[in-house]
């Protein structure tokens, strides 16, 4: 088991007290803290290589053009990508599926009578674009059903793939129940339909090892502040054949080869998406974490965090009136609610205990309808959380469930 007490020290913004509490941080499927090398990175940068890139040919340009590039091979490996040109730099995860839904609406591979599939889990980000290319397109939008439990029904999947599904988007791991959807089999199914497949990795990217050579879709999406990098950075990988086919999304600077008034020619890839000056800091930055993360190892992590949340679901699925929410084999979020109570109310009493918990519908508004719900209280793990902070949330869950009475 990893000894997150050796790599605290790293984190100094978990080193402060809240309302007179230590803090307890418990909602990093919503953002992680950022270690010191990555702050180390990030500041590097500006005192020491901030320049514009691809643009200039002093020494300055050179080396941030260098870092941004290298930071784009890091990122590569990490998710096992054929090549760099394969990993475009966004935003974040909203950025990178808008671009899919966009390029895909454009493209006229979908028209009227097309379907385009999600799942119930789906948080927001990743039901909008889909409605958006729908109204673009006059496809249709699909969902797969959840059981009880927050499992996605396959039975129900298997039989929605029957019809003209275009392109199934899918998340991986459910940010607001943590239930992990078992993505290689659904891509393998979904491709054998003749469909394309997104999936979105914005929580299982902290929490995971990814590789987008086993899993087998076309295209993948993370934000780099979920796994303790900056936000504004994020990358959309997508399959070099299909990225070059498809069009240009952005137009400006970087993403041409030649521009007159009559007529732009379009760069290669990965600039062909890359319009404008990116977040080049964030990049460095991502590729920080990455390094970061790798060195501790993402079984570890994942590991260690799953012990975290069993003992969390355990003890509090202990307290009378508490409700769990999603599978037993959850992963980064555990959701709950109290009987009678709103969780708005529990979050503002575990506020005031030093617990830093999200409560709401986690931008999952379809999903809470489904269990008749407006939102729940979740607590959500990293590599940095300790049974010492498992037991600060059940202790403060017990103590705001006496409170309320
Ligand atoms: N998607 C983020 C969350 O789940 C914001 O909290």
């Amino acid at each position: 088991m990893l000894p997150p007490e050796s790599l605290l020290s790293d984190f100094l913004i978990l080193d402060q007290s809240i309302h007179g509490q230590r803090l307890v941080y418990l909602d990093n499927a919503a953002t992680t803290q950022k270690p010191m090398p990555v702050l180390l990175a990030s500041r590097h940068y500006y005192e020491a290589i901030n320049s514009n890139i691809h643009r200039g040919t002093h020494q300055l340009a050179r080396a941030a053009t260098e870092a941004f590039e290298n930071a784009r091979k890091t990122v590569a490996e990490h998710l096992h990508a054929a090549s760099g040109d394969e990993v475009i730099f966004t935003s974040g995860t909203t950025a990178s599926i808008n671009l899919v839904a966009g390029i895909l609406a454009l493209s006229g591979r979908i028209g009227p009578g097309d379907e385009v599939l999600v799942s119930t889990l789906e948080h927001h980000s990743n039901i909008v674009p889909w409605q958006m290319l729908c109204q673009r397109t006059g496809a249709t939008l699909k969902v797969i059903p959840c059981h009880d439990n927050g499992t996605l029904d396959q039975q129900a999947f298997h039989s929605l793939l029957g019809g003209r599904v275009k392109i199934l988007a899918l998340t991986w791991i459910s940010n607001a129940f943590g239930t992990v959807n078992p993505v290689a089999e659904m891509t393998r199914a979904a491709k054998a339909a003749g469909a394309l497949v997104l999936i979105d990795a914005a929580q299982a990217i902290a929490h995971l090892p990814t590789d987008v050579q086993a899993i087998g879709a076309d295209f993948l999406a993370f934000s780099g502040h979920k796994i303790y990098a900056p936000t504004g950075i994020g990358v959309l990988w997508g399959r070099a054949e299909l990225l070059a086919e498809l069009p240009p999304w952005q137009g400006g600077g970087e993403m041409i080869k030649e521009v007159t008034f009559e007529h732009t020619t379009y760069n290669d890839l990965p600039f062909k998406y890359e319009a404008g000056t990116p977040n080049i800091e964030g990049a460095i930055a991502l590729a920080a974490a990455l390094d970061y993360v790798n060195a501790i190892g993402l079984d570890a992590i994942h590991a260690h965090e799953t012990a975290l949340i069993r003992s969390a679901a355990e003890a509090l699925g202990g307290i009378p009136s508490v409700r769990l929410y999603g599978p037993a084999d959850r992963s980064g979020s555990l959701s709950f609610s109290i009987e009678g109570h709103h969780h708005y109310d529990i979050g503002t009493l575990l506020d005031h205990m030093g617990v830093a918990v999200r409560t709401g519908h986690h931008c999952c508004q379809p999903l809470m309808a489904r269990f008749g719900i407006t939102g729940t209280v979740r607590a959500s793990f990293a590599l940095y959380n300790t049974p010492q902070d498992v037991a600060a949330l059940v202790t403060a869950t017990a103590k705001a469930v006496a409170m309320l009475g």
